[in-house]
Order: C-alpha cells, then structure tokens, then sequence
C-alpha cells in the first residue's frame, strides 16, 4: 500500500548517475524528467565513495532546474545481503519483534552496523510456516549515499537495492509473472551483475556477481594495450567512423561468456536445490545490457529467451522536459532509477 506522489528516482551507480521522475495520475503514468549525468573514473570502487565532489556536483547539475527534491536513492549491492528465510508463521507484531533474533543467525555482519528491512514473501499455512526476505545493509554505505544527497539539497526518503528496482520496474511494465512461470532478472551495470529469480510471483533467489561492463573495457584495454577511454569506445561500437580492430568483437564474446556461464551456475544452483520450475524468460538490464552479444550468451547458455528490458514501459515520456535522444541512447541504463521513481512518499509494509 502507498500512497502521497512519486518519489524521484536517483540512481548513483559508479559510472554515472540516471535521474527519472515519474508523475501518476489516476492509474496513468508519464515520465516528466529524466536526466543523466556521466562520472569520471574511480568515483566509486567496490561501492565506497572515493570521489564525493563529482558526486554531488553531479546531483547539482541535474537537480539545476528540478522542483521536486524529495527522492529514492539505490545502494550498491557491495555492503547488502539478501536472504530469504523460512520462519514458524506468526503475526507483523510478532516478526517484529523476533526479527533482530533471525538476523543474528542468517548475517554475517555485527548487527550495530548494519540497517535491518524484511518482506514476508509467502505464508504455507499447511507447514506452519512462513518465507521471509531479509536484508541488511551497511549503514556506513547508506549514510555515506545519503549524505552525499543531503550535500546536494536532496531529501533522501527511500533506500532501495537494484534487484528489487528493476524488479517494480518489471512488474509495472509488464505486469507481475503469472504464479506458474518462472521469470529471471539480470541487472548488469558497470561493477556489479544482479540476478533475481522470479518464481510463485515473489523474489525466490538474488545473487550478486561482482562483475560487470568495466571488465569488458579492461580486457579490451589490456588486449590493444590502450587507454580506458579508448578502450570504452570501442566496446560500445567504435570511434564514430565504425573502425572497430578485429580483436574487439573476440575480447567481448570471450568475456561475455564468462558472465553468462556465471549466471549459468547460478540458475542451475536455484533449479536444483529449490526444486523450481524451468525459466521461461529472462530480461537484462543496465548499460551493459546494449552488448547483444551477452544477451546471446545467456541464451545459448540457458536456453531460454532472453530480451533487454525496457524501462519505456513503465512510463512514456510527456512534456517537452525529456530528451528522447537521451532517453533513447540511456534507456537500457534507466531501469533502476525507473524503478526508485515509483517509490512513494509514504508506504506500508504489505
Ligand atoms: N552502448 C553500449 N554498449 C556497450 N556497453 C555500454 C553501452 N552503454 C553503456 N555501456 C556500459 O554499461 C556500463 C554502465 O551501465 P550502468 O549505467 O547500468 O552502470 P552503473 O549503474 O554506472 O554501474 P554499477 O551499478 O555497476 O555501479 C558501462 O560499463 C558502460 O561501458
Ligand atoms: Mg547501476
């Protein structure tokens, strides 16, 4: 249940921050801004902050004409666990109370540390029992973020992760997967991969992978014995005058593979101990979800569909304020700040 008006998204991710402001009115939904802004090198290694100026110069910049400065924000998965936990049913009250308890058993981190969210995912009354999806969060990570945004005359509301962003984004777009499929989320940004196994309508599996299209750019990098910079440019098609070296296309099929044999495993883990139903599709996202031929791999690997994401269902632009060109070039990245700009100001706990 929420109510109130959107929350805008902001996703700080370690190559660039996307920007997405979706307004709802009477069940319709339109994307009245959307903004993108690229960060230099280094910003953000293995999740921590390195280089919090550009960050919030970034933020500056495109908040510079926004009105609206209540917003979601993403944390990186680096400092998050996920585990989804089988518990003796019992009341909200009741959980409540014992949640700290089943923390200390499932997190490996001191429980001062870190910022403790669930979700009760499925209740078997049969059993007895109950699923629940555990979360804890670094709360260094989600201060450090949060602060950042305050620096920039934002007012954090919401803190979400990027398995669970793409998924709303999913399940607005495309409505939720009926309760007999099974339906596979890959999130691939720059630093980190993040799997979301759909399954019975609710999460049923997350891992993260920490890999993601800079390895791409380092391998090509290392092959031609160039710069980054270069190195990013060819990976994403070429100088501009389609001139792309012949080892280029090699370097991505063979790292791509490795990805995808990765995502292999980790299906294959989830069918065999969960006793699962066969995947019947898979949607990737994130920047690096523009390589088609990782899209390939998954498929050939998997055999299963596999289509990109688009956020565009979510929301369609309206208004002079988006760009489409932008949008157009960005949209594989967008998913996640889509997904943060469907927070609401005010939410309860289903
Ligand atoms: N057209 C393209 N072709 C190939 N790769 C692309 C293209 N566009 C973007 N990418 C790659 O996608 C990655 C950026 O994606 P994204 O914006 O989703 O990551 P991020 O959110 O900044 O990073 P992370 O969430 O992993 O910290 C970069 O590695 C970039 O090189
Ligand atoms: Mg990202």
């Amino acid at each position: 249940m929420s109510e109130g008006k959107n929350l805008v998204g902001v996703d700080i991710g370690s190559s660039s921050i996307k920007v997405a402001e979706i307004n709802e009115k009477r069940g319709r939904r339109s994307l009245v801004s959307f903004g993108y802004h690229p960060l230099p090198g280094e910003t953000i290694v293995d999740g921590h902050v390195m280089n919090s100026g550009a960050i919030v110069e970034g933020l500056q910049k495109l908040f510079h004409k926004q009105k609206r400065r209540d917003v979601a924000l993403r944390v990186s998965g680096h400092s998050v666990i996920i585990k989804k936990i089988t518990m003796p049913q019992m009341t909200a009250a009741e959980l409540e109370e014992q949640i700290n308890w089943e923390a200390e058993q499932h997190i490996p981190f001191d429980l001062a540390e870190v910022e403790i969210d669930w979700n009760v995912l499925s209740h078997r009354t049969e059993q007895g029992q109950m699923d629940v999806l555990l979360v804890a969060a670094k709360k260094e990570e989600i201060n450090d973020l949060t602060n950042l945004a305050v620096e920039a005359r934002l007012r954090p509301r919401v803190v979400d992760l990027d398995a669970f962003t793409v998924q709303n984004a999913f399940e607005a777009g495309y409505g939720a997967p009926p309760p007999d499929q099974t339906v596979v989320l890959i999130h691939v940004g720059a630093s980190l991969t993040t799997l979301n196994i759909l399954a019975e309508g609710t999460t049923s599996f997350t891992r993260d992978i920490a890999n993601g299209g800079n390895q791409i750019t380092e391998e090509i990098q290392r092959a031609l014995g160039i710069s980054a910079e270069e190195a990013e440019a060819y990976k994403c098609g070429g100088d501009g005058r389609g001139l792309v070296p012949r080892e280029v296309p090699e370097v991505i099929s063979q790292v791509v593979d490795q990805l995808a044999g990765e995502i292999q495993r980790s299906l294959d883990f989830y069918l065999a101990t969960s006793g699962g139903v066969e995947v019947s599709r898979v949607l990737v996202s994130g920047g690096t979800a523009n390589i088609r031929a990782l899209l390939d791999a998954i498929e050939r690997r998997c055999r299963v569909p596999v289509e990109q994401l688009d956020p565009l269902r979510v929301a369609q632009p309206d208004g002079k304020k988006v760009d489409p060109a932008l949008l157009q070039a960005r949209s594989a990245q967008a998913a996640v700040a889509f997904g943060l700009a469907l927070r609401k100001e005010r939410e309860k706990r289903t």
